[in-house]
C-alpha cells in the first residue's frame, strides 16, 4: 500500500499517514512557467495499492488537474489499484441541468477521474449522494458527521433542534438529529413570489426558546447558514451552531461566520483553513 499527496491538503494527507503509521510516498510537483504542472512519482510503484489524497477545492481546477495527472502517472507505472481519495468533490452542485444547455459538470469531473485510471474513489460528504451513481467503478462515500456529533454531544447541550437550511438537505438533517438522541427537526423553507423579488425565508418547525444546529455539507460564502441563523435568531432561537463537513470559506464568508450570530461554527479539515480564516467561534474538527 503506498499513499500520495496532492497539493490541496498536506496537512490532512499527512495526519492520514500518521495515523496509518506510514510515510507520504515521494512524489515530484513542479509548475512550468506557463502554468502546466507536472507530476512524477520518485519510487517504483508496480504492482502497489496506490491512494491518492486531493481534495479539489480552491483553485478547483488546479486540484483536479494535479489529481488527474498523478493518476495517468501512476496508472502509467503500473500501479495495481488507483484510489483517488478526494475528501472534497469539487464541482459536486454542478450535479444536473437546471437549465438548457448546461453542462452537468460533476459528472464531467467523474469521466475525467475515471478515464485518467482511477479504478476506486473514496469521497466524504458528496453534495448530492448520487455523484456516486456517475462513476461505474467502486466508490466509498463517507461523511464527517461522525466527528462533528462526537463533539457536540461532548458540549452536553440541552434542547436542541436540528435544523436543516434548505429543503435539499433534509435528508442529512435528519440522519443528524436521529444520533443526538432524536432531536426534533426544523427546516427552512425558502420561497421566491416572483421574479426580482427577494426569497421570503420561513421556518416550519418549532425553534422558540431552543439550541439550534444549522447542519449543511459545505459553507462556501456562509450567505446560506448566515441567513438562516438570522431568521432563527428572528423566530426565537436561544442559541445558534453551525456544522458542516467542508469549510469551503469563499469571500465574505469569514465576516458572515465570525458576525456574532453564532455560538460556534464547526467544520472539519477535508479543506485546509488558511491561519487568516480562523475566527473565534471556529472549531476544526479532524476527519482523518
Ligand atoms: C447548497 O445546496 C449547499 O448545500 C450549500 O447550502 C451552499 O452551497 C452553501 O453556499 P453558501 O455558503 O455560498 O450559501
Amino acid at each position: 500500500l503506498r499513499l500520495f499527496s496532492g497539493s490541496a491538503n498536506l496537512g490532512l494527507s499527512q495526519e492520514v499517514a500518521r495515523y496509518l503509521g506510514m510515510d507520504l510516498g515521494p512524489m515530484i510537483r513542479k509548475r512550468f512557467a506557463d502554468g502546466e504542472l507536472y507530476v512524477q512519482i520518485q519510487e517504483s510503484i508496480r504492482g502497489c495499492d496506490v491512494y491518492l489524497i486531493q481534495p479539489t477545492c480552491q483553485p478547483v481546477n488546479d486540484h483536479l488537474m494535479e489529481l488527474l495527472i498523478m493518476i495517468d502517472a501512476c496508472r502509467r507505472a503500473s500501479a495495481r489499484q488507483i484510489t483517488a481519495v478526494i475528501p472534497y468533490y469539487g464541482y459536486a452542485r454542478a450535479d444536473r441541468k437546471t437549465a438548457g444547455r448546461e453542462s452537468i459538470t460533476a459528472k464531467l469531473v467523474a469521466n475525467l477521474i475515471t478515464q485518467a485510471g482511477a479504478s476506486r474513489i473514496l469521497a466524504m460528504d458528496l453534495h448530492a449522494a448520487q455523484i456516486q451513481g456517475y462513476f461505474d467503478i467502486p466508490f466509498d462515500h463517507v461523511y464527517g458527521s461522525p466527528v462533528i456529533l462526537d463533539y457536540l454531544q461532548s458540549k452536553g447541550l440541552h434542547d436542541i433542534v436540528v435544523v436543516s437550511p434548505d429543503v435539499g438537505g433534509v435528508a442529512r438533517a435528519r440522519a443528524f438529529a436521529k444520533k443526538l438522541n432524536d432531536a426534533p427537526l426544523a427546516i427552512i423553507d425558502k420561497r421566491r413570489q416572483a421574479h426580482n423579488v427577494a426569497e421570503v425565508l420561513n421556518v416550519i418547525g418549532d425553534v422558540k426558546g431552543k439550541t439550534a444546529i444549522l447542519v449543511d455539507d459545505m459553507i462556501d460564502t456562509g450567505g446560506t447558514i448566515a441567513e438562516g441563523a438570522r431568521l432563527l435568531r428572528e423566530e426565537g432561537a436561544s442559541q445558534v451552531y453551525a456544522c458542516a463537513t467542508h469549510a469551503v470559506f469563499s469571500p465574505p464568508a469569514i465576516e458572515r461566520l465570525s458576525s456574532g450570530v453564532f455560538e460556534e461554527v464547526i467544520v472539519t479539515n477535508t479543506i485546509p483553513i488558511p491561519e487568516d480564516n480562523y475566527f473565534p467561534q471556529l472549531v476544526v474538527r479532524s476527519v482523518a
